[in-house]
């Protein structure tokens, strides 16, 4: 078992990570219950990891919402809220989050406003969520004006990882995942960027320990990085946001659906990133390069037209500009030194981005 402390201090709580950990959550779920009641959330595509959650909990309450992006709305928001009020949830008791991102991210905000706030428990069921948004609080649903405008900081009370359940993830699910842990490498951390270039495929393949050491040194960085600045307000936790400015707009223009994953559109946008910043002289182009030649290796868009992006610069601007991140008129970007030397540059001027991405077609 990896145990891994996100350290916040009254919020403080661990994330555990093994192989076949689903199977054995109620000896987690069940002390941190202390006998109140436990209701699990889950969607219509994890049906198989529910059966094994409730008999791990020797049977409990349950909610099955429909799967996909569009239930992170206000209708499902309310719907949701509405049963777990009819299953009679008082704030002292658990509500378990099983799935991927949508369903971690809509039921964290419910119990972030449920009776003002009840208590809840993360139990991941893709990559994407178990490396990334399992961990740290971050909780949303969409609006007509776009994705996660709407949500709270609520962190869970425990982040239960089992890497098996990825066997039965569709493999262009695991691949746009696997972009969110390739992302902790080029922030910070060359050696493990060097890592997945020598284990990235053995990962995808299957290799369980390959999943389980990336998936506990993602887990880790962004203990760390929420550690630091919980709120995002000190230019550290935005780091998580690298390839997310250009991957935004490269998701708007495919319209948040089926043709570019979220995941993909991180990919491409970290190429992007590394691209523009070796465009602009800061980076070396051979750093860029290797980026890119990474994410191709595994099947992950390395830019727009792998992206199958093809719009006029001046479009793909236009999304940017309605990003959820403009302040005051400027977009922060993130930018590199190289792979491994992220960093939040505020001066970015979007007519030359606009020039970058007019060339980049
Ligand atoms: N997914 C980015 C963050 O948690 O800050």
């Amino acid at each position: 078992m990896t145990t891994i402390t996100v350290d916040l201090g009254a919020r403080t709580y661990p994330v555990l990570i093994e192989a076949g950990l689903l199977g054995r959550a109620g000896d987690h779920l069940a002390p941190l219950a202390k006998g109140r009641r436990i209701v699990i959330v889950a969607d219509e595509n994890v049906t198989g990891h529910l059966a094994i959650l409730v008999e791990a909990l020797n049977g409990c309450e349950t909610v099955i919402l429909p799967p996909g992006e569009s239930s992170k709305s206000w209708a499902m928001l309310e719907r949701l809220c509405d049963a777990l009020l009819a299953h009679g949830v008082e704030r002292g008791d658990l509500v378990v989050a099983l799935g991927g991102g949508v369903i971690g991210d809509l039921v964290g905000f419910a119990c972030a406003i449920l009776k003002r706030g009840c208590r809840f428990a993360q139990v991941p069921t893709t990559l994407l969520a178990q490396v990334d948004s399992s961990v740290g609080g971050k909780t949303a649903i969409n609006t007509a004006a776009g994705k996660n405008l709407v949500g709270a900081f609520k962190q869970p009370e425990i982040v239960l990882i089992d890497p098996q359940v990825l066997d039965t993830l569709p493999p262009r699910e695991l691949a746009a995942g696997y972009a969110e842990v390739v992302k902790y490498g080029l922030i910070d951390d060359a050696a493990f960027f060097a890592w997945c270039e020598a284990n990235g495929a053995a990962l995808l393949a299957g290799d369980a320990e390959a999943r389980r050491y990336a998936i506990a040194h993602a887990v880790s960085a962004k203990a760390r990085i929420v550690a630091a600045d919980e709120y995002e307000t000190r230019g550290i936790r935005a780091l998580l946001n690298l390839g997310h400015t250009f991957g935004h707009a490269l998701e708007a223009e495919a319209g948040f659906g089926h043709a570019l994953i979220h995941g993909e559109a991180v990919a491409a946008g970290c190429a992007l990133a590394f691209d523009y910043s070796a465009a602009k002289g800061l980076c070396a182009a051979e750093d860029a390069a290797r980026v890119a030649a990474h994410f191709r290796s595994v099947g992950l868009p390395d830019g727009l037209a792998a992206a199958g992006i093809d719009a006029p610069a001046t479009r793909l601007i236009a999304h940017m500009r309605h990003d959820k991140k403009m302040a005051a008129g400027t977009l922060p970007f993130l930018l590199a030194h190289g792979i491994g030397r992220t960093y939040l540059d505020n001066s970015v001027d979007l007519a030359e981005v606009e020039a970058f991405l007019a060339a980049a077609r």
